[in-house]
């Protein structure tokens, strides 16, 4: 069926309003430089002023010649075992870039803008202390930022190690851009599913709804979607940080040509969580049908005693297409499946993280409905073995987004401005709640241990060496009301495209 993915969401919410002021503030700017380098006039009347520009203009000229050099700094771990491990005091406060001008750098990808959007409920508002506390209710823990100092209050035990290893992540920001985070507080829920709902927070009368962080959401809630733990490792189940599984099946891709992969759609993975899974399930190769898929159970704690052998993410690029199918929420799975170049099935999803609300069905993935999942699989294989070329084209469409639009420093890039514009909207001065304490690399990793050492190893495998010395992307505005409307009428359009050739198919199958 056709549901406007994502629509709902759109329509309960104030119309989008463009920034006036940045936007005239640029224009006046432009206008003013313009005059100034252009009327000899301006120098007779101002010249105090073109002489501070001329300054600036030749310090920018000559800035390359200096070129700044990066630094690693490694974790300053205490060599005594018995003593408590402390926090470097020595960590560079702020660090200086390359770029002058921070604003003139690469504009973010499109996704970032969805920042925006989530933000949004908090706009003319702004966030009290009271709205946060009231999300303390379903937070795993409370993270709190000040003066790039971070600490942390726990409020519960979270689903393995997705806690150890999100703060992890945010801790490495703090690494990779010192001193430029505000100071901020949030509260983060580890479980999967969204639970601030929007219908809870309508009408004139209504208090602002609670600021929770988590790794996703879907079109009734107001969850802000944040990077999952996995890009940091995922110990229990031998998953590397991302960047290493970037690297991995970019090699993996390269080792067999979409040509020459299984012509099926394959799926491995753990039915139990989700009745649709089971369902999926049900599509599998038998004596009796053939609906072009092939679906295998991952049993994690087998493969986990015969050590992860046949987990390997990039091994798993051998079909020509993958099915990615949602389990209890949303699935960590999506991104290694987008990864590999072959063409990523989507059977239609109810949630989304971060990112995936920048792809579009038929350009990224091909849609496949909920409702009648084995038809739809055994037409997509179909389609695909027909257009070979288009079916490459997007494997390689959704892989090279992967590779280069979701590589790790916009992960840390899209925290940043997350976090930060989050922190913008603070209306109350953060502090450090009683009991807290400070969290940073050294004290998480240094006596790290468990899960066979890989909680260590993949900590030191994702840490981030130094300061960088580019500052972080541009964050793009947000969607103009028109854009944002036009990207979505897109998506339905295109999986009502896919939907027509569906039915066009199984019709001339049967009158024949
Ligand atoms: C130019 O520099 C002078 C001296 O540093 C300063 O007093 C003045 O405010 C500057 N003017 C502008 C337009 O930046
Ligand atoms: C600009 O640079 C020149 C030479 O370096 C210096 O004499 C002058 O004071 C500078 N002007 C300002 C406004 O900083
Ligand atoms: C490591 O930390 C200790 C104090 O805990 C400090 O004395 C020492 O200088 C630090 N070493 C480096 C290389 O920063
Ligand atoms: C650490 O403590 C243990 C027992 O308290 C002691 O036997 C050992 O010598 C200590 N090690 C160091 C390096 O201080
Ligand atoms: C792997 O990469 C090499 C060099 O980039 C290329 O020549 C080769 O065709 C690639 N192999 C496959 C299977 O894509
Ligand atoms: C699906 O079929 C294949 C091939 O017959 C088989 O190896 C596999 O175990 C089946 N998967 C499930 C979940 O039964």
């Amino acid at each position: 069926m056709l549901h406007g993915s994502g629509l709902a969401r759109y329509f309960w919410r104030p119309p989008l309003e463009r920034n006036p002021v940045t936007t005239a503030t640029l224009l006046v700017l432009t206008v003013f430089l313009v005059a100034v380098f252009t009327s000899s006039s301006w120098t007779d009347t101002s010249r105090l002023s073109i002489e501070n520009l001329t300054n600036k203009t030749i310090i920018i000229s000559e800035m390359p010649k200096i070129p700044i050099r990066k630094i690693e700094i490694p974790l300053n771990c205490t060599s005594n075992k018995n003593q408590t491990q402390t926090c470097p005091t020595n960590y560079p406060k702020t660090f200086q870039t390359e770029d002058l001008e921070p604003s003139s750098n690469p504009v973010c990808p499109d996704y970032f803008r969805w920042i925006h959007e989530d933000l949004r409920p908090w706009k003319t508002s702004g966030i009290t202390r009271d709205m946060v506390e009231t999300a303390k209710r379903k937070a795993t823990f409370r993270l709190v930022i000040i003066r790039g100092k971070a600490y942390v209050k726990k409020y519960r035990k979270a689903i393995q190690t997705r806690d150890v290893f999100t703060i992890w992540g945010i801790l490495q920001l703090l690494r990779k851009y010192p001193g430029r985070l505000l100071d901020l507080e949030i509260m983060f829920d580890t479980e999967d599913r969204p639970v601030i709902r929007s219908g809870d927070y309508q009408g004139p009368k209504s208090t602002g709804p609670p600021p929770l962080f988590r790794y996703c959401g879907d079109e009734k809630t107001l969850d802000i979607v944040f990077p999952d733990w996995s890009f940091w490792g995922w110990a229990e189940i031998n998953i590397k940080p991302w960047d290493s599984i970037l690297k991995d099946i970019k090699h993996g891709n390269n080792q067999t040509k979409w040509i020459d992969r299984e012509p099926y759609a394959y799926w491995k993975g753990n039915p139990f969580v989700a009745k649709k899974r089971q369902d999926l399930l049900k599509c599998n190769v038998s004596d009796q049908q053939d609906w072009n898929a092939r679906l295998f159970i991952q049993d994690w704690i087998l493969e986990g005693q015969q050590g992860f052998k046949q987990s390997n993410i990039a091994d798993q690029c051998t079909f020509r297409y993958k099915i990615y199918i949602e389990g209890y929420a949303w699935s960590v799975s999506e991104k290694y499946i987008l990864a590999c170049d072959s063409v990523t099935f989507v059977v239609q999803p109810e949630f989304y993280d971060f990112f995936m609300r920048g792809l579009q069905p038929v350009e990224h993935y091909w849609p496949i409905r909920d409702d009648d999942k084995c038809r739809s699989l055994m037409f997509a294989v179909h389609w695909g073995n027909d257009h070979k070329k288009k079916a490459q084209e997007i494997g390689k469409a959704a892989s090279s987004f992967m590779q280069e639009q979701l590589k790790m420093d916009y992960i840390y890039d899209y925290m940043y401005h997350l976090l930060n514009e989050y922190a913008k909207l603070l209306k109350f001065e953060p502090r450090i709640p009683e009991g807290a304490m400070e969290l940073c690399s050294e004290v998480m990793a240094c006596n790290a241990e468990g899960l066979e050492g890989r909680k260590k190893k993949f900590m030191m495998e994702s840490l981030v060496k130094g300061p960088s010395i580019i500052s972080p992307c541009t964050l793009p505005p947000p969607y103009e009301p028109q854009a944002l409307a036009a990207f979505v009428r897109r998506k339905i359009n295109s999986i009502f495209q896919v939907n027509e050739w569906e039915k066009g198919y199984w019709k001339s199958l049967n009158k024949q």
